[in-house]
């Protein structure tokens, strides 16, 4: 996903222009409220589509786009400001073009050659270390060639031991703190930040170094595991630990499975399940389902029931969970997982641990078990529907309706009709309820209650944020400025074409979002000034950004090159279409602005019925258009 797709599913439009000040009211699947762009206030004819993230003003403006037009019209910001701003209320890095800097480059090599021979320091603490080595011997089960493989080492006790150590070898103490591997009071003093506990190195996707997680020995110490601080190159949030090992293994398995400890990863490898990984003591976030999503799209969470149970789930219908939700981070909370499912196309499970026992001990009573386990994972809303009914009494009528309460809102998020009714039908017959109770009655209880949402404020219950990256509109856009921009004389023959059918000519308007308007409009220009070099060019007028874009629309296009006919139909052909879903949606749109006029006394009726009805003689055009492209096809 591209950054500015990023952006864009993480922000959800309605809060975005409430929290300008918009008062939303629900109509239909819409929002319409008055428009903050011209100032008549006695008609609300600015519409809010949250399903396609784009908005209009049907009154005076007759203009939309989507959450970026929406900054850079409000607040008097260019593009780029606009995608500044949004990218930081998504929490989304903008990550420049020139990724890291030649100086930035050397000093993250730095880090990470401390890290590897602060490993290397580790590793001989621990082979001089008989009680430690038999610790990960005896009592966790681990074999040489796996405390070899892994770099487990030991942090002597004492507080500088490793400070002097690598002073001594010529250090700077500057580095050695940025490193993370010294601690700094707040007095000055300096030393070591890691001290008698067991060593385990992370490294991030690519093997290279990025940390440490370093468990106790003493068990009265605290806490059990510290992990390297936040430093240039470690972030808990964006590394999986073991996914450098468990790479190959989860593209092989076309599987990923996630755990939620280091030693566990370690003894799944050893015991042969090498596509496990564990995050970091932290919630699972969107960034680490990303990496794994890049290898597979079917993941599994190994989880201890209880989390993964009715705790979670309760705490995940809160209304305290979009504030987390916003972050990014979606823990082991049901609701969560599943809009994260949607918006990854992931195929999420959930495999539950039998009797309180961690992954590492399972292996160690029976190796097979674990492979039955993860076979055995389910669904999520299954997982969530059969911990809920585990151990309650299903004939009693109040423990039905609490289960009911806390699954359907889960079923309603699901992206899919057939799914919702599948697990509908699915919860009917576990709770041994006629299936209609369930859809037709309003649920009972707090946890489902729905308020209409109006402010920014209300949690994010009961419209998930939709991801405008698998939008349809937002796909059919970027396929035909794909083709477009690998063949931008077509561009001319498009138009030409649309003339033929008594069509306007391309224009930045067809486009609902910013990112692919501003694109647009640097090929016409290109194309206009008729540039020696049209590619050079186009890049010389774009931002970062929108190169990366580009460049991406290049990669995806590669293949096209033959069947330049076919391809100008195929691409009036979709050009027509986003045209029509557009005057469609506006025509059904003005429909019901149409009906609220009237009740209020049909100041505007006339401009709406003007529109409306020259949305539908465009809509009659556009349909003979596609007609007459048909039939040419069919030649
Ligand atoms: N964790 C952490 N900080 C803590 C506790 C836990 O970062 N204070 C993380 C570690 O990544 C740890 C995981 O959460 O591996 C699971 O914690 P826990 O279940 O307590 O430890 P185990 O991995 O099971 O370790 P052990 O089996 O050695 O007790
Ligand atoms: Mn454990």
């Amino acid at each position: 996903m591209s950054t500015l797709e990023e952006i864009k599913s993480k922000i959800d439009i309605v809060d975005l222009v409430s929290e300008a000040g918009v008062k939303l009211r629900h109509a239909g699947k819409n929002y319409t409220g008055f428009c903050p762009f011209h100032d008549n206030k006695k008609t609300p004819a600015f519409v809010v589509w949250p399903e396609s993230g784009t908005w209009r003003c049907f009154g005076q403006c007759n203009e939309g786009g989507d959450i970026f037009k929406f900054v850079m019209k409000r607040e008097g910001v260019d593009f780029k400001e606009a995608m500044r701003k949004l990218a930081a209320r998504a929490g989304v890095e903008v990550k420049e073009y020139t990724r890291e800097t030649p100086e930035q480059k050397e000093a993250f090599e730095n880090l990470r050659k401390i890290l590897e021979d602060a490993l290397v320091y580790y590793r001989t603490h621990l082979f001089n270390n008989r009680e430690i080595l038999s610790y990960l011997k005896e009592k966790r089960g681990l074999n040489d060639a796996t405390i070899e493989t892994f770099g487990l080492g030991y942090a002597p006790a004492g507080y500088d031991h490793f400070l002097k150590h690598f002073i001594g070898k010529g250090y700077a103490e500057r580095d050695l703190i940025d490193s993370g591997m010294l601690s700094e009071r707040e007095d000055g003093k300096v030393f070591d930040r890691f001290r008698n506990r067991i060593m385990i190195p992370i490294r991030d996707e690519h093997g290279r170094m990025a940390g440490f997680g370093a468990r106790i020995v003493d068990p009265n110490d605290v806490p059990k595991f510290l992990n390297s601080p936040e430093t240039a190159i470690f972030s808990k949030g964006r590394l999986l630990y073991g996914l450098d090992r468990a790479r190959k293994p989860i593209r092989a398995a076309d599987q990923a499975v996630i755990v939620e400890g280091y030693l566990d990863v370690i003894a799944l490898h050893q015991a042969g399940y090498e596509n496990v990984v564990s995050p970091m003591g932290t919630a699972l976030t969107e960034d680490q389902l990303r990496l794994l999503k890049k290898i597979t799209r079917r993941i599994v969470l190994a989880l201890d029931p209880d989390a993964a149970g009715q705790k979670a789930v309760l705490r995940g219908l809160d209304a305290a969970r979009s504030a987390m939700d916003r972050e990014g981070e979606f823990g082991f909370d049901a609701r969560a997982l599943l809009r994260n499912e949607a918006r990854l196309q992931a195929d999420l499970r959930v495999a539950s641990l039998p009797d309180e026992l961690d992954p590492d001990e399972i292996v160690a009573r029976d190796q097979a078990e674990w492979g039955t386990i993860i076979e055995n994972a389910k669904p999520i809303v299954t997982h969530v529907m059969e911990s809920l009914a585990l151990g309650r009494d299903l004939n009693d009528a109040k423990t039905k309706d609490q289960i009911a309460a806390q699954v359907l809102p889960l079923i309603e998020d699901l992206p899919s009709p057939m799914e919702r009714d599948t697990y509908r039908q699915a919860l009917a017959r576990m709770l041994r309820v006629d299936e209609r109770v369930l859809t037709g009655s309003p649920v009972q209880g707090p946890v489902a209650r729905r308020k209409p949402r109006i402010s920014g404020r209300a949690p994010q219950i009961e419209s998930p944020v939709v991801s405008v990256a698998t939008n349809p509109t937002s796909k059919i856009e970027k396929y035909c400025l794909g083709i477009l921009f690998r063949k931008p004389e077509m561009l001319y023959r498009v138009d030409r074409r649309l003339e033929e059918f008594g069509l306007s000519a391309l224009a930045v308007e067809d486009f609902g979002y910013t990112d692919h308007q501003l694109l647009f409009d640097a090929m016409r220009q290109a194309l206009e000034q008729d540039a020696k070099d049209y590619q050079l060019f186009l890049t010389s007028r774009l931002s970062e950004t929108l190169q990366s874009l580009s460049k991406e629309l290049l990669e995806r296009n590669e293949k096209m090159e033959a069947l330049e006919d076919r391809l100008l139909d195929e691409v009036t052909n979709r050009l027509i279409d986003l045209r029509r879903a557009a005057a469609q949606a506006n025509v059904s749109q003005l429909r019901f602005l149409q009906e609220d006029e009237q009740s209020n006394g049909g100041l505007n009726l006339k401009a709406y019925q003007k529109q409306a009805l020259q949305f539908t003689k465009l809509l009659q055009s556009l349909d003979q258009a596609k007609r007459k492209l048909s039939l040419k096809r069919q030649a």
